[in-house]
């Protein structure tokens, strides 16, 4: 890959790569890997690109929790105004314990429990993204027994195609999530008539890693004409959340122009008084991160060769469940031929791919990033092989902070217990 793509934040000086000022020969020698290394310039780029593109709007980003909820994290986009989405009362935790203002939080998810509304309820959060016809009338019962008044929108189905991994499309019509576009109107009108509850907005996520406009566009239109719908039977909201989805480049994709989304959105919007909820994971966090490994073995097959590398599908799971494509640079430049390596874990799996066929030049004991594993890499990390969860590393410039410690046997065991 040319240097010149490299994501913002990441350069090559002197031969060598680097995150800000920090060299990652020297973070790997300092930190061990397989290590996770944040940019807080990146991070805090995406963040203000998209926070300026709807700047004078009436508009609030709640950073979906999921991509990455690291507590540092949470606590960087937090001062830097964000708001959240949560889907679990895991997620609510982090976020307060990262110091988020349960004023700009929104719990989206199709199965949350009873304990979950009730941690919800006596935060005092935004609102709550209705998914069903059922949970809407748990969540009308949770409220009425703790004499509180629980805000919702109802999450739609708008039923447009995002053009996108189906195992990451969510807003057609036979999907898990969410209400089918035709059930919703009779489901407000239910939701009016229950105790407990008040309709604040309406709420969609059609998918991830979306590059086009166009389905954005359909779903908010879709909305929309709901909106109008409902304000013909008296019912008025308060908010649109037209969810997360915008995707970032990770191989050779012509991303979204964020003043281009925003110009858009908002000229569908003009009729609509209330504010614009958005909810971006990927595109906040997805390329201020990267994977620092390091090459344990080159090896041949009669067909295939192979770099055997400290990280594996336990750390950063998306080529193997997506057949995603993460870039995969040295971080030291050599000048030999590059040979066609498949860049793989040490996990016994066959699928622990990081990389298929990606022209190299690496010897054993050299360091490759792999980039673009902000989202969705350490928060969808495990324990497989009984493996420990990396380091995570942000950097400031020439600063570096552990945000999360490498994990000990001790902590990854402390759970369990011998049967007598
Ligand atoms: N809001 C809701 C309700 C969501 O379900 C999601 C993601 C988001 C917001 C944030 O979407 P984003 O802006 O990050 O695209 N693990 C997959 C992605 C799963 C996305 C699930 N929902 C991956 O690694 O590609």
């Amino acid at each position: 890959m040319p240097d010149h793509f490299l994501p913002y934040g990441v350069t090559r000086e002197d031969g060598i790569l680097h995150v800000e000022q920090c060299s990652l020969s020297d973070l790997a020698q300092q930190f061990g890997t397989p290590c996770y290394v944040y940019s807080k310039a990146a991070i805090s780029a995406a963040y203000t690109e998209f926070a300026n593109a709807f700047a004078g709007q009436n508009t609030l980003i709640c950073y979906a929790v999921k991509a990455n909820g690291n507590l540092g994290l949470l606590g960087l986009l937090s001062r830097l105004g964000a708001g959240f989405d949560i889907v679990s009362g895991g997620e609510l935790r982090r976020v307060l314990a990262a110091g988020g203002d349960p004023q700009k939080i929104v719990f989206s998810g199709v199965g949350k429990s009873a304990a979950e509304m009730r941690q919800a309820l006596s935060t005092g959060i935004l609102c709550f993204n209705v998914e069903s016809a059922a949970e809407l009338r748990r969540l009308s019962q949770v409220a009425c027994s703790m004499g509180l008044t629980a805000p919702i929108s109802l999450r739609v189905n708008p039923d447009v195609d995002a053009q996108t991994h189906p195992y990451i499309a969510t807003g057609l019509k036979d999907s898990k999530f969410g209400i089918a576009y035709g059930d919703a109107f009779p489901l407000y009108q239910e939701a009016a008539a229950l105790p407990g509850i008040a309709i604040h907005g309406i709420d969609c996520h059609i998918g991830s890693q979306i590059t086009e406009l166009s389905p954005f566009l359909a779903a908010l239109e879709k909305v929309l004409a709901l909106i109008e719908r409902l304000k013909g039977a008296g019912i008025t909201l308060q908010h649109v959340d037209m969810g997360g989805g915008v995707g970032i480049r990770y191989r050779d994709e012509t991303p979204l122009n964020l003043a281009e989304y925003a110009q858009a959105m908002q000229a569908l919007l003009k009729g609509f008084s209330g504010r614009l909820l958005l909810e971006p994971g990927r595109r906040i966090v997805g390329n201020g991160g990267l994977l620092l490994t390091r090459v344990e073995y080159l090896k041949s097959a009669p067909e295939r060769e192979f770099a055997v590398v400290d990280a594996a599908m336990n750390d950063l799971i998306r080529p193997a469940l997506y057949q995603a494509w993460h870039e995969i640079v040295p971080v030291l430049a050599r000048v030999a031929q590059n040979r066609i390596l498949d860049v793989v874990g040490p996990v016994c799996e066959s699928g622990d791919i990081l990389g298929t066929a990606r022209s190299l030049s690496v010897e054993e004991g050299d360091l490759l990033a792999i980039l673009s594993a902000g989202a969705y890499g350490s928060s969808m990390g495990s324990n497989y092989n009984a493996r420990p969860r990396p380091p995570e590393i942000l950097v400031d410039g020439r600063a570096v902070t552990i945000i999360r410690r490498a994990e000990s046997f001790d902590d990854q065991i402390r759970n369990e217990i011998s049967a007598p």
